[in-house]
């Protein structure tokens, strides 16, 4: 009898790897308009992926799969189980956002993998190909032979078909906030680069052929090609190896201290791998793929969470004019021989008085306070856990008084909560910090990470920090207060499932012109093809005074005015900082009304001329209106941009008014030279706009009123 059985099982094993080899050579696809993506599993049980673009090559033959610590490799000896099909189109509506509408249309393929091995043990890969690229995510599901684990690296692979261009920063574990470098694949090397680093976060050597996603490369035959992720949800950052010969690129997991990459719990899906590509540069920055990708809103109710523009008592402190610590607090006088109180503490009560008015006086929503909180003198680099406690203020903040004066104005007060990088403390004292918001009058938020993590050492896209700024959110969430994360990792679109979650900086702010060498010209051109593709940016746009804003001379904006209004179109984010100080928008009226005028929140947008590192032209229509806003940005070469103005309703006439860079007008000499020129316009003008050096122009369109 026992021989019988074994027989039987042997027969059924026989067909069961007869079926398994069949199936091996099979090469499944999923394909949608001209994106096609192929899937195998190699002699050796390797599943391996393939992308193409109109027929042509966007990944070669690409390797998947993990290691496991303390386990055999999760990335060979697999055999197709299953797979299955299906298409899905659907429109939802974004709390708020670039455009009123997205539609999300992919054809899936899921391929069910089982491993050969004893225990056999399972994972799901899901594709998805959408118009203007692929995805994918692995699938740990349930079962006994792998209920906790640990992932050790990731095989994941995208093997470029050529040496392209490619503009990256390097795979710092704990800063995005770099330049970026321009190079073929074959070039990119961070040593030097990471080494004179000006990041305010801790710099941790990486790998010196690392760079960070999202990636935006430019094939020889003009194809662009942008690898990021989407839905990064408790696991680490994926950085890329770049291999300077073979053009291949391999994810590097950012790991935790100690060198893990990833704790996992089974059932468990990992973050989707997103190649977005399209021979036209416009496409990739109208692409919606990674929102498409995130889950839709946890929050139910979200009538709360409202678009904004502020002002903050800030610039004045980044540039050295005033500061955050209380302890240098002095009367002073000032030339005229007035006393003046709490000449370096910018955060006192009549300072924040007047940053209330002033906001109140032009329709601002909301002004900021940073320095507000005790703790201030003791907190840059000296890795202590409690310096701050988010609820005690400095002797000459008011908090009620300022709660009173704000809510009289119909302006709001913009909480500050800097964690020094004390994640854990602040973690700690969350429910306090955001009750304190509840009771004081603050919806909103700005948080920030500067420092090394501690106390254990954790790095800033590590998955312990990705866990944690998610629990900051949903946390926030529950007491209704909106954030603005600085220092985080670059965001992956959960702001469609957190939409409280509202801006990020992430990447290299203005605030860089204010204490460092600043940023190129050319920066903002390649922000939104890079940093911008998960979300939207805390860029702190609006600085007017451009030369001579702090005690060294040597500094300067690199950019022009009229670039700088350009910036509120261009870099797109529901929270909007107008940065610059009171008396620098006073001493401009007539450009400060753009910023005055231009909105948060879109119904729609048109990217109509884009080139990353070169220029970028955005159209944008503001929300239930038909008024339209246009930027257009350049690097350090001067250009003419052309705007044929044909998304205009056709039936109704507009007013343009044009805040353009003068005739003479350079970011380098002459930055603060800008006109204004109105003119009627309708959707046959096509606006041709010189822009200087360095230089922007911004255009707002009203509908006439008969
Ligand atoms: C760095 C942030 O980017 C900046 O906006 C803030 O003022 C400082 N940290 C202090 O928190
Ligand atoms: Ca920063």
């Amino acid at each position: 009898m026992k021989m019988i059985k074994k027989l039987f099982a042997g027969f059924f094993i026989t067909i069961f790897f007869l079926q398994c080899n069949a199936q091996e050579k099979k090469i499944l696809t999923a394909e949608m308009n001209n994106v096609k993506l192929s899937f195998h599993t190699d002699p050796e049980g390797r599943p391996i992926y393939s992308v193409t673009y109109k027929n042509k090559t966007i990944i070669a033959p690409s390797a998947m799969g993990f290691v496991l610590k303390d386990a055999p490799g999760f990335y060979k000896s697999f055999t197709v189980v299953s797979t299955e099909k299906k298409t899905f189109d659907e429109t939802w509506q974004p709390v708020w956002g670039e455009v009123k509408n997205i539609r999300n249309h992919y054809e899936q393929l899921t391929v069910h993998l089982q491993q050969l091995n004893t225990p056999a043990r399972l994972l799901n890969i899901i594709f998805r190909v959408f118009e203007d690229g692929a995805a994918f995510r692995y699938e740990f599901p349930k079962q006994d032979s792998l209920k906790y684990f640990v992932v050790s690296s990731e095989k994941t692979q995208f093997n470029l078909a050529g040496d392209h261009t490619a503009f990256w920063i390097p795979g710092d574990f704990d800063s995005n906030e770099y330049e970026y470098s321009t190079s073929p694949i074959s070039k990119i090397d961070n040593k030097e680069i990471v080494e004179k680093s000006t990041a305010i976060a801790v710099r941790t050597a990486p790998d010196r052929y690392c760079v960070q996603t999202p990636l935006m490369m430019k094939s020889a035959d003009g194809i662009y090609i942008n690898i990021h992720e989407a839905a990064q949800s408790n696991f680490p950052a994926m950085q890329l190896h770049a291999d300077n010969k073979t053009f291949q690129l391999t994810s590097c997991l950012v790991p935790a201290p100690g060198g893990d990459k990833a704790y996992v719990h089974a059932p468990f899906n990992s973050p989707w791998r997103t190649i977005i590509v399209s021979d036209k540069a416009a496409e990739i920055l109208s692409s919606k793929m990674i929102l498409n990708l995130n889950e839709p809103s946890k929050i139910k109710n979200t009538a709360w969470i409202k678009p904004m523009k502020f002002v903050g008592v800030w610039w004045e402190m980044q540039t050295g004019v005033g500061g955050w610590n209380y302890s240098n607090y002095a009367d002073s006088t000032d030339r005229a021989g007035n006393l003046i109180r709490n000449a370096t503490h910018s955060a006192n009560t009549a300072n924040v008085k007047r940053y209330i008015d002033f906001a109140a006086a032009n329709g601002m929503d909301g002004v900021l306070v940073e320095g507000w909180n005790t703790g201030w003198e003791d907190w840059f680099g000296n890795w202590k856990e409690n310096v701050f406690d988010f609820v005690t203020p400095y002797p000459d903040f008011n908090v009620s008084v300022l709660e009173a004066y704000a809510a009289s104005k119909g302006v709001q007060m913009i909480m500050h909560n800097e964690t020094s990088g004390s994640a854990t403390n602040y973690e700690r004292q969350m429910d306090t910090a955001f009750r304190f918001m509840n009771n004081n009058g603050y919806h909103a938020v700005k948080t920030g990470y500067v420092g090394k993590i501690i106390p254990r050492g954790e790095y800033h896209d590590g998955q312990w920090m990705m866990n944690h700024y998610e629990r900051v959110a949903a946390k926030a969430a529950s007491y209704n207060i909106m954030v603005d994360m600085h220092e985080p990792s670059r965001p992956t679109g959960l702001q469609r499932t957190w939409p409280n979650w509202m801006a990020n900086e992430a990447g290299r702010g203005n605030e860089y012109n204010a204490f460092s060498t600043g940023n190129a010209p050319e920066h903002e051109t390649i922000l939104p093809f890079t940093r911008l593709m998960g979300g939207p940016m805390d860029y702190t746009p609006g600085i007017f005074k451009l030369k001579n804003y702090g005690a060294d001379p040597a500094k300067q904006v690199h950019t022009t005015l009229a670039k700088q209004l350009a910036l509120y179109v261009t870099i797109y984010s529901p929270l909007q900082m107008v940065s610059d100080l009171p008396q620098n928008y006073a001493a401009h009226p007539d450009a400060f009304q753009f910023i005055k005028d231009v909105p948060v929140d879109w119904d729609d947008t048109r990217v109509i001329e884009a080139e990353p590192g070169d220029y970028i032209t955005i159209a944008r229509k503001k929300k239930n209106s038909l008024s339209w806003f246009i930027g257009s940005i350049t690097d350090e070469k001067g250009r003419t941009a052309t705007i044929p103005l044909d998304f205009l309703d056709k039936n109704t006439r507009y007013v343009a008014t044009i805040y353009k860079d003068g005739p003479n007008a350079g970011w380098k000499n002459n930055p603060e030279s800008y006109s204004i020129e109105k003119l009627e316009i309708s959707s046959k003008t096509v606006l041709t706009i010189k822009l200087a050096e360095g230089g922007g122009a911004a255009v707002s369109i009203e509908p006439v009123v008969l």
